[in-house]
């Protein structure tokens, strides 16, 4: 299987922003897009009940990876779907940092989205001190351990990760199109060495300071399948010349 066979993935991660306004801006903006990606908002829970646009799907931020309970301010995936999510970003570097996830908590979360029906975007990536050590390899690695250790072959099939190294996130410093292949590609020979068809179907998303000007020469890259969008997602203008690159 080449990459075409792989169906681009654009995601919008909107994170603690945006408001109705923005919702009706994006339900009326995107509405005439025909794009080949495959589109997702991830915005604030508050905000989902807003979206109305068949254009593209919505998703949650963070999804809790217990049932429905005693769980104060938790959302659970029967929840989001009921919301109308078909994806949850998982292990976002952000959460890892401030909420303090552990790779075995964001594995369940992951596990929990597949066994009910949502897909997990689920996110990976160093910081600049691993990079700077020559860490990236070891420490992403460590990271797809604890999912590849939860889930079957079958239930990776149904995810989709997002390689995000810290350094690039919200900064305005890229990770070149090179050093994003580079990563993309230990990603993909990781998921070969689990299951070869796996592998080759799996879309492995870029996340960090992707904007309308450098998202094609991004996506054009071999195991580059699409973005995760944070602030450029905010724009429709921005986000919707985005998601047109990754055809
Ligand atoms: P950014 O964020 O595009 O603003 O760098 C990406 C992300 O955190 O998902």
């Amino acid at each position: 299987m080449s990459k075409n066979v792989r169906k681009p993935f654009v995601a919008g991660n909107w994170k603690m922003n945006g408001s109705m306004s923005l919702v009706a801006d994006f339900n009326e903006k995107l509405a005439s897009v025909s794009a080949q990606a495959d589109i997702v908002i991830c915005s604030p829970a508050t905000l989902l009940h807003g979206f109305n646009n068949s254009t593209f799907s919505i998703g949650a931020q963070n999804v809790s990876h217990l049932d429905n309970g005693a769980h104060t301010g938790e959302l659970s995936v029967e929840m989001l779907k009921e919301a109308g999510c078909e994806y949850a970003i998982v292990g976002h570097s952000e959460r890892r940092e401030d909420q303090g996830e552990s790779n075995t908590l964001v594995a369940q979360k992951a596990k929990k989205c597949v066994s009910e029906g949502i897909t997990p975007i689920i996110c990976v990536g160093e910081s600049l001190d691993v990079r700077e050590a020559g860490n990236v390899e070891s420490f992403v690695a460590a990271q797809l351990d604890a999912v590849v250790e939860a889930l079957s072959v079958e239930e990776l099939s149904k995810t989709v990760v997002a390689y995000e190294p810290i350094w690039a996130i919200g900064t305005g410093k890229t990770a070149s199109p090179q050093q994003a292949q580079e990563v993309h590609e230990f990603i993909r020979g990781y998921f070969e060495k689990v299951d070869a068809d796996l592998a080759q179907g799996i879309r492995i998303l870029y996340g960090g300071s992707v904007k309308p000007d450098n998202a094609e020469t991004l996506f054009a890259q071999k195991d580059v399948d699409g973005g995760l969008i944070g602030g450029a997602s905010l724009k429709a203008e921005d986000f919707i010349s985005i998601c047109q690159a990754a055809d």
